[in-house]
């Protein structure tokens, strides 16, 4: 059976979602609440940066598989609904917001029609889906309601999304899993572990893999303050513990730490709900896990002051980089934009250059100086922060830029930058963990 599929939500999760089971062959109709959003979808413009994305996007909206609306009663037509919508941090909570996962199932429930499989694709706390699932059977005994956890990576989800490394589904029923079987069908056909899971379980596995991500990431950099205070190396060390294949070499590179929309709130709403659950305890090192994340930012504030003095005012200094990651205009959370404003706010004048994220980071802060480009943005500085590894700063000739900075003294945030190079061109280089 040719399914019929509708994605509630259409940020960087549903565009994707969308786009790219419109490229397998289904009808698809992506239903958002935000009527520029969905004008500019409906005319093939993505609005967010996503490489690959905006090709895929045009050309599935040209074949007429793909549409968007704000109109719900739309998803009448579709039998399978992935619900794609945001779970935001909670204000004044480290708990996730529920709002639109609620909103997004009760806005489509009237319009079910018998047989229709909702499927969860947003990060939710374990235990909303058998809830949201109680709710919907209430309205729509007909329906039924699974969680289909997303792993893609922002700067990677076409791929991530058209090629997995697994496919993880929470079902009640064989033939909820069924129909997810024949939606998945041209996936499975590349050979794509499938789990099938019970709800708590998929929910929890989303999560899990997020923390483990989030445990790596402040693992190294908590080896990047030993190597620090020890006259250590944390890039050798990354490299030399990175070849045992238990323990991998990805996501070893010490910096700033993570931020974006996902890691950062997940691994504070897991918290949240692990002691509502009664097991607190277990995800105590979490808060450990964040700490360490936020004192990286603080790491390269201090290391700031110290070479520089200790009042920033009037002192400039020049940001390359603003989006939480390269490939990506996202600045959620984004270390790079925490670090540009706080030393905005110790009185620094701060440049930032992007070469994506800046119409974002300059919403998001409009009073920071924002420059066209990278070498524009070094003009007079007295220092300058590498805090977004994107490819073009690792182009960047350093002796070339060495005559329009005020002083030559440059901070990789990221562990990105050619260090011998840097120096050998009369830079003063700062990496965190490289102990000169
Ligand atoms: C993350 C997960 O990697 C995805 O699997 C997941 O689907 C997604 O969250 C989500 O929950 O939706 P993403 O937020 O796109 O994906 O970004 P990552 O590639 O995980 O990077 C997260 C942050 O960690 C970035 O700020 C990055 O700069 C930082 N990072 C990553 C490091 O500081 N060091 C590393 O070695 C790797």
């Amino acid at each position: 059976m040719k399914h019929v599929l509708s994605v509630i939500g259409t940020g960087y999760l549903g565009a994707t979602h969308a786009a790219c089971m419109s490229s397998l062959g289904f009808t698809v109709i992506g239903v958002d609440t935000d009527e520029v959003k969905i004008g500019q979808l409906s005319r093939g413009e993505l609005p967010f940066y996503e490489p690959g994305l905006d090709e895929l996007l045009r050309t599935e909206v040209a074949s007429g598989r793909l549409t968007f609306t704000t109109d719900f009663s739309a998803v009448a037509d579709a039998d399978v609904h992935f619900v794609c919508v945001g779970t935001p941090q909670k204000k004044g909570s480290l708990a996730a917001d529920l709002t639109y996962v609620e909103g997004a199932v009760s806005a489509i429930a009237p319009y079910l029609k018998p047989g229709s499989l909702v499927v969860g694709k947003s990060t939710v706390p374990v235990g909303t889906a058998s809830r949201l699932r109680e709710q919907l059977l209430k309205t729509s005994p007909q329906a039924d309601l699974a969680w289909n956890p997303e792993f893609l990576r922002e700067g990677f989800a076409v791929e991530d999304t058209l090629r997995p490394n697994r496919l993880v589904v929470g079902v009640t029923s064989d033939r909820a899993e069924e129909i997810l079987k024949e939606v998945y069908e041209p996936v499975l056909a590349l050979g794509t572990p499938w789990i099938r899971a019970d709800l708590p379980t998929s929910e929890l596995v989303k999560v899990a893999a997020n923390s483990f991500l989030a445990t790596k990431i402040s693992f190294i950099n908590a080896m990047a303050e030993v190597c620090e205070a020890a006259g250590g190396d944390v890039t050798v060390l990354a490299q030399a513990i990175g070849y045992d294949p238990r323990i991998g070499n990805k996501f070893l590179q010490a910096g700033i730490g993570f931020g974006g929309g996902c890691l950062p709130k997940d691994i504070r709403a897991f918290m949240a709900r692990a002691e509502e659950l009664g097991a607190k305890q277990a995800l105590e090192f979490l808060r450990e896990i964040d700490a360490i994340n936020l004192r990286a930012r603080q790491r390269v504030i201090d290391l700031v002051r110290a070479e520089l003095k200790e009042d920033l005012t009037g002192l400039k200094i020049a940001i390359w980089g603003a989006a939480f990651k390269p490939e990506s205009d996202d600045v959620r959370d984004s270390p790079a934009l925490d670090i540009a404003a706080q030393l905005a706010t110790a009185g620094a004048i701060v440049t930032v250059h992007d070469p994506k994220a800046m119409e974002n980071a300059k919403k998001r802060f409009p009073t920071l100086t924002f420059s066209a480009t990278a070498k524009e943005c070094v003009a007079g500085a007295d220092l300058v922060l590498h805090l977004t590894e994107w490819r073009e700063y690792r182009d960047i000739d350093p002796k070339e830029i060495k005559s329009l900075v005020k002083s030559p003294i440059i901070i990789d945030g990221r562990n990105a930058l050619n260090r011998d190079l840097w120096t050998a061109s009369g830079w003063k280089f700062h990496a965190l963990g490289r102990a000169n």
